[in-house]
């Protein structure tokens, strides 16, 4: 659906240029339309967006509202028809694809909704392709991935394929992959959706704790209002736009949350 892949083969190329820094995401004037004429779908239509770093959003919203086709763009994985995406001082309209590779693989962290996981790499491989792929050895922190893969219950599990593995797993090696170098941004779609109810709670305090202590910004897109109630911000959209930007406090529920969405245009 979406064109360019997260790590395609022309990351092996090495770029200094981006250094990890507090990361600010904003997008201005965003746009993207699929089709044209009465067919047209305005998947984001006008956006605007400031994203602090080190905070916790989650995007919500009725199906076909524009969430995942808006993380694409903020990651760089699709281009936009108009507006912008500034990532720190970089402007990705700017970049050309290979920049752009770099800029991902160096301070972006993936987990989307197919977990882009090579079938044909162990589990410990596809943790580490970021580093097969070119990113700086001086990124590995050995004791952060081995924390990580333990957090995640990945453990006995490294030798395997993602084929040998069950949906939940995948998902959890995504999640390592994803943090192991300490990305300044975090993407994700859905990543608590194969999870069981344990795996998920831990996986939202880890998210948590990476913004809240480490300053790790994370754009979540769920159709899990509890999940969304744990995020400091929750950005509701609505056919491309923002129809809602919630603080979240203490005592907004999942409750409150689904009568906002469903005030948005339900879940069509
Ligand atoms: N490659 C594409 N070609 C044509 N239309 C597309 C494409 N990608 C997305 N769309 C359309 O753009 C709109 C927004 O899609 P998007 O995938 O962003 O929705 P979403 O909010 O993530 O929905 P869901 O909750 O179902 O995942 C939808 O109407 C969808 O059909
Ligand atoms: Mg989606």
């Amino acid at each position: 659906m979406h064109p360019s892949p997260v790590f395609p083969a022309s990351a092996v190329r090495g770029s200094a240029a981006h250094q990890t820094r507090p990361a600010a995401l904003t997008a201005r004037g965003l746009t993207r339309t699929f089709g044209r004429g009465d067919s047209a779908v305005h998947a984001v239509a006008g956006l605007d967006l400031d994203l602090a770093a080190g905070s916790f959003t989650a995007v919500i919203g009725p199906s076909g509202s524009g969430k995942s086709t808006l993380l694409h763009l903020l990651a760089g994985l699709d281009r936009p028809d108009g507006g912008s995406v500034r990532l720190g001082d970089a402007d990705l309209n700017t970049l050309d694809e290979d920049a752009l590779t770099a800029l991902r693989r160096d301070r972006m962290g993936f987990v989307l909704q197919d977990f882009s996981l090579l079938p044909a790499l162990s589990v410990a491989e596809n943790i580490d392709l970021p580093f097969s792929l070119g990113l700086e050895p001086a990124r590995r922190d050995a004791r952060w991935r081995d924390h990580l893969i333990g957090a995640l219950g990945l453990s006995g599990l490294l030798d395997r394929r993602p084929g040998q593995l069950s949906g939940g797993q995948q998902q959890r090696v995504a999640v390592v992959r994803a943090l192991a170098h300490r990305p300044a941004v975090v993407f994700a779609d859905e990543p608590t959706g194969n999870l069981d109810l344990g795996a998920g709670r831990r996986l939202l305090g880890l998210l948590r704790g990476l913004a809240a202590e480490q300053g790790v910004t994370i754009v979540m897109v769920t159709h899990d209002v509890a999940a969304a109630a744990l995020a400091d911000r929750v950005i509701v959209l609505a056919d491309g736009t923002v129809a809602r930007d919630i603080a979240v406090a203490g005592t907004t529920t999942p409750e409150d949350l689904a009568a906002i969405v469903v005030a948005a245009g339900g879940d069509r």
